[in-house]
This record gives structure tokens, C-alpha cells and sequence, in this order.
């Protein structure tokens, strides 16, 4: 992907940050689309700021909250949380601040335990995980990771079924059993949906029917509907912090009980095989995903939603 003419289109979808319980009475720092982010807790909300001030280019991460103010480490400025700077420490209260002393404020939600930052208008939603609010269901998070990757190489990775016996055999897949089960992708406007029964692996043993929801740019919410009942969902959302590195959050929600012991397996195994795909992500290159359909060759069939993903993106003016 082109960095310079990716961006933009990139800033107008919201991505997650940071954890929401990571960010408490300091700053935060982050990194979105190569921009630097600071995000402070204040008592209006969570707001986010180029991570910049306006005064001596000192990153305001460094600073503090006061009130519902940001203080800057070096001079002292006050910015408030729409980025406008109230108060200039050395000078006289009764002279007036600057206009050009404000720093660009982003929009920020916190969601799903996450913060949430769009860089311009929001041209989608957040994803949906409506598992994430009904009590029905408990959930775990596997992540933050950060991995020298694009965010559309995990994106594909996580579904892409034909590497799981290679990459994931005995957990996901089975190198006896290869074969993938073909799927009919349907396009809604910034969405990919498909399902399909999958046959059982040694990870969910029981028969159970996959229900794919693939937003863009880069985000996942899949189901694995048991006929019982049972639900296990994932929520598989990446961080783009520039085209080769990206931060992976992945929660697990369940509507059925595990035992402490099974919970701490199926946790384990899920960090396990977020490793083994590391191994390849981060050796792929380009690291950024070709968006030109003919710059890697692709089987019909097993890499019928590749294809159609990578269409998504490239739809973006992002090629
Ligand atoms: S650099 Fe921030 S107040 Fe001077
Ligand atoms: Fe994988």
C-alpha cells in the first residue's frame, strides 16, 4: 500500500488505541497513520491531540491533566480538550492568547474497553460486537500485540483458512485434511459477510456453523454457532500505526460456561497460535498487502475472500 496516498482515506474509519483501562491520570501516547496521538482522560470524556504542542514541538504526553485541562511539561501551556490553548503561564492573564496557539483535537470514543480515534469525518461506524454488551456472554481479551506488519496482512491472515494445517496444525487444522470449504462472499458497502459449516478441529471439536462479518479497513467479528446453542464470537480488530506495523487485539466471548482450567487452555492456545502467525506475518513481503490483484497469484476458491477483501481496500483510491 502506498503510504502517502493510503492515508487519507484511511483517516475517515475509526481504529482502535489503546486499552480504555490503560489510560487513567497520565497521558498515553499512541501512534495512528504515522501520526503521533496523545490521549488524556479528562472529566468530559477521553480526548485525543496531536501529540505536539504548538509552543517548542515538546510532545504533550509528557505533560499532565489539571482539571479539565492538558498542562505541557515544558512551559506550562494550558490546552483544553478541544485543542485551544487557555492559558500561557508566562505572560500576563490580562494579554491575549494567540489564535494560532491550538493543537488538532480527533474524535475518540471508547468502546468494547477500547479507545477509539477517527482522524477526519467518519466515513463508517465502529464495528459491531453487539456479544461485547449482553450479559450472556463473558469474554477474554488475547493482545495488544504489535507486529512489524500492515493491518490487512492480519486482517487476511485471521481469515484465511487454507494455512491453518499448516501453520496451526493439531490446534486449528489438520494436514491430512487440507482441502478448504468454499464460500460465497457477500458485499454490503463496508462489509464482506459469509458463513459455512466448518468440520470440527482439535481446538472446537464440536460441529459447528462460522458466521464471518469482515469490516473495512480492519476489523473481524466472527461467530461459531453450535446447533445447542452455543455461541463462542471473536472480535479480531488491528491498529494501523504506519504500513509495516500494526497492533492486534483480539477478544474471545462466550455464552457457555469453561472451567477455570479449560478457560486458561483455551487462552493459552489462543496466544500460542497468534505466535505462529507472527512467524509468517512479519516475514511477508511486502509487509503492506498488494491491493493490485495481479501482484500475487490467487487459487479460486481458497482465496475467494483474499480477493474480494483486497477489492474492499483498493476500492479506497488506496492502489
Ligand atoms: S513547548 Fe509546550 S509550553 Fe512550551
Ligand atoms: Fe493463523
Amino acid at each position: 500500500m502506498n503510504e502517502r496516498d493510503a492515508f487519507p482515506a484511511l483517516r475517515a474509519y475509526w481504529h482502535p488505541v489503546a486499552r480504555s483501562a490503560d489510560l487513567q491520570d497520565k497521558p498515553v501516547a499512541v501512534s495512528l497513520l504515522n501520526e503521533r496521538l496523545a490521549l488524556f482522560r479528562l472529566p468530559g470524556g477521553v480526548t485525543c491531540l496531536q501529540d505536539l504542542c504548538i509552543h517548542r514541538g515538546t510532545p504533550l504526553s509528557l505533560g499532565w491533566m489539571e482539571g479539565d485541562r492538558i498542562v505541557c511539561a515544558y512551559h506550562g501551556w494550558n490546552y483544553n480538550s478541544g485543542g485551544v490553548c487557555t492559558r500561557i503561564p508566562a505572560i500576563s492573564p490580562d494579554r491575549p492568547i494567540p489564535d494560532k496557539a491550538r493543537v488538532p483535537a480527533y474524535q475518540c470514543e471508547e468502546r468494547y474497553g477500547l479507545i477509539w480515534v477517527c482522524l477526519d469525518q467518519p466515513h463508517a461506524p465502529i464495528p459491531e460486537c453487539p456479544e461485547f454488551d449482553d450479559r450472556n456472554y463473558s469474554h477474554y481479551l488475547v493482545g495488544p500485540v504489535t507486529w512489524d506488519c500492515g493491518a490487512a496482512r492480519s486482517i487476511e491472515n485471521f481469515v484465511d483458512q487454507a494455512h491453518f494445517p499448516w501453520v496451526h496444525e493439531g490446534i486449528l487444522g489438520d494436514r491430512a485434511n487440507p482441502e478448504t470449504i468454499p464460500v460465497k462472499v457477500q458485499r454490503c458497502p463496508e462489509e464482506l459477510r459469509y458463513s459455512f459449516v466448518d468440520r470440527p478441529n482439535p481446538m472446537h471439536p464440536i460441529p459447528h456453523r462460522r458466521v464471518y462479518r469482515i469490516y473495512r479497513p480492519f476489523a473481524i467479528h466472527q461467530r461459531k454457532e453450535r446447533e445447542n446453542g452455543e455461541v463462542e464470537a471473536s472480535f479480531f480488530v488491528v491498529t494501523p500505526h504506519s504500513s509495516k506495523r500494526s497492533t492486534n487485539y483480539l477478544y474471545v466471548l462466550r455464552n457457555f460456561a469453561l472451567s477455570e482450567c479449560e478457560l486458561r487452555e483455551r487462552y493459552e492456545l489462543d496466544v500460542k497460535i497468534m505466535l505462529q502467525d507472527k512467524i509468517i506475518l512479519e516475514n511477508q513481503r511486502p509487509e503492506e498487502l498488494p491491493l493490485d490483484l495481479s501482484d500475487e497469484l490467487h487459487i479460486k476458491g481458497p482465496d475467494a475472500v483474499a480477493v474480494e477483501y483486497r477489492r474492499m481496500l483498493a476500492e479506497l483510491g488506496v492502489v
